[in-house]
């Protein structure tokens, strides 16, 4: 079987090979985590970003979108806290001279921990079969019970000294796990210092006169601020919420795998404004409802779990993610968090405005506490594309490459393809294809033999092929093949549109996403 390592490399070489993910600047050999959507990638993540959208904003009569500009007054990043808290602690090796994020360190050294655990669970299964109940072997095994404490206490004594800003007792725990540089393999560790990671710009067209600007590193202000406004001209009653998805910035200090971690990434996020006092129940609703969106895409249940955070954000009273099951392990997707009325507070403050709402019921003004929910766009775009692209082994000993994207998500929902390049099959398929557009992403291919083309539009992810043969000349019938299970079905070119419209809508999708929440 082929290694984490090896099947990520995979997902990028495929990701390029298919149109999906270029690096930046590719001709001047890329800039260092810095991507580009190609021409698949860019259907694909605009249809993951339209069903964020419909799911949240016209599913729900209460939440409304926003579109803020990147830009914004520089006060708001000291009021959101960004200037003074937005830090990573960041370490060096001094031998191999390479930068780590210190707490990534400590988190990657338990995640062998827990990959032990893993390893210790499929081997009982093995040993016990049917009989295993893995929830008791979790709860009651000695071994695994001690990896579990160990990790446990790692986390915990992090998040304090973390939370205690105690970058010195940060340091201490990399010596005494004795966590070494990847590349160096040494010891060799310089002190833990904080990285602020807002990119700085200039506005303004002379030096003397020009404004020192952030690019946001998160979307949520541009939402707080028009809090106000957004409530008045949209007549908005408490609870409610505001969605926005768009471009964020953070200078990481360790941008890697892929678009996981990017410098420049895009955030789907939508906060949600509540009475005080209300959180618990808010945040319990946000966590079932975004886990439930996830689901709804079928990648499986057991690839996505709940981890709360040990170290809060500075501006949050609670905080978790949900994460997924990447090819390099359990990793962040969404952040679900509590954010109190920290920003709106402290927005009036430096702005000296109010941002309050007058709650009719109880015939009083406050500040609203908010629940926020958060995804990246890329991150989920990799998720997706990582878990989808698949080596199947085919009789006779042959392998078939297959991204089994969801349909709603498929970049191209259908591809037309003539039998032959003559006897009039092009021109009919060409009719279907002319006809079928109107509707949905269709692909006309016409090169090569037909097995060779079916095997493009699998890799590419294409859920249907159609193909037109001599005998549609005879009865208007063509052949609709199905990607995943590779079932060709004879129907009349009538019922094309139907047939597939009913797989690959997105309203479908979202219905039954409704009907089952
Ligand atoms: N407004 C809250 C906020 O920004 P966050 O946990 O820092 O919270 C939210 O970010 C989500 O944004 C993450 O769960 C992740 O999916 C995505 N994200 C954060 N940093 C990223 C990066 N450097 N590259 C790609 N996605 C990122």
């Amino acid at each position: 079987m082929a290694n984490q390592e090896d099947i990520f490399k995979k997902v990028i070489s495929h990701a390029k090979e298919y149109g999906y993910i270029f690096p930046s600047s590719e001709i001047y050999d890329g800039l260092s985590a810095v991507y580009d959507y190609a021409q698949n990638g860019v259907e694909l993540k605009k249809n993951l970003r339209e069903y964020w959208w419909k799911a949240m904003v016209q599913l729900h009569e209460n939440i409304v979108g926003i579109d803020a500009a990147i830009f914004m007054h520089p006060t708001t990043w000291k009021a959101s806290g960004h200037v003074d808290a937005f830090n990573d602690p960041l370490i060096d090796n001094k031998d191999s001279k390479k930068r780590y994020r210190a707490d990534t360190l400590v988190e990657d050294y338990v995640a062998k921990i827990e990959d032990k655990i893993e390893k210790e669970v499929a081997k009982a299964q093995k040993r016990f079969g049917e009989a295993f109940d893995k929830e008791q072997f979790l709860s009651t095994n000695p071994k695994v019970i001690e990896y579990k404490e160990r990790a446990e206490a790692i986390l915990h004594r992090l998040g304090k000294s973390l939370e205690r800003e105690d970058l010195a007792d940060v340091k201490a725990l990399i010596e005494e796990l004795e966590i070494v540089c990847p590349i160096s393999g040494t010891k060799n560790w310089t002190e833990v210092k904080q990285f602020n990671l807002m990119f700085g710009t200039k506005l303004g067209a002379t030096s003397e006169g020009a404004m020192d600007l952030y690019l946001r590193p998160e979307t949520a202000q541009g939402i707080f601020v028009n809090f106000s406004n957004v409530q008045k001209t949209g007549r908005m009653k408490i609870p409610f919420g505001i969605a926005q998805t768009g471009k964020a910035f953070r200078n990481e200090i360790v941008a890697r795998q892929f678009i996981f971690r990017m410098r420049e990434f895009e955030q789907m996020e939508m906060q949600f404004f509540i009475k005080p006092g209300t959180q618990q129940e808010w945040y319990d609703h946000w966590k079932k409802t975004r886990l439930a969106w996830h689901l709804s895409l079928g990648l499986g249940a057991e690839n996505y779990r709940f981890h709360d955070h040990e170290k809060l954000a500075h501006y949050a009273d609670a905080a978790c993610d949900i994460e997924f099951r990447f090819p390099f392990g359990f990793k962040e997707l969404e952040g679900i968090h509590s954010r109190t009325d920290f920003d709106l507070s402290n927005h009036e403050k430096y702005s000296g405005k109010k941002l309050q709402y007058f709650d009719p019921d109880e015939n009083r003004s406050y500040v609203p506490y908010v629940l926020e929910t958060s995804v990246g766009l890329d991150r989920l775009f990799l998720a997706i594309f990582s878990h989808s692209l698949q080596e199947e082994a085919l009789e006779g000993g042959e392998t078939r490459t297959v991204l089994r994207l969801p349909f709603v998500l498929a970049p191209t929902k259908v591809a037309v393809l003539p039998l032959v390049k003559k006897d009039g099959l092009p021109e009919i398929a060409l009719d279907i294809f002319n006809d079928l557009r109107f509707d949905f992403n269709v692909a006309y291919d016409e090169k090569d033999a037909v097995g060779r083309r079916y095997r493009r539009q699998d890799a590419v992810g294409t859920p249907f092929c159609i193909t037109v043969d001599h005998q549609t000349k005879e009865d208007n019938t063509v052949t609709i093949r199905h990607r995943d299970t590779m079932e060709q079905q004879r129907v009349p070119i009538s019922a094309l549109r139907e047939l597939i419209l009913k797989e690959v809508d997105m309203n479908q999708w979202l219905r039954k996403l409704r009907l089952e929440n």
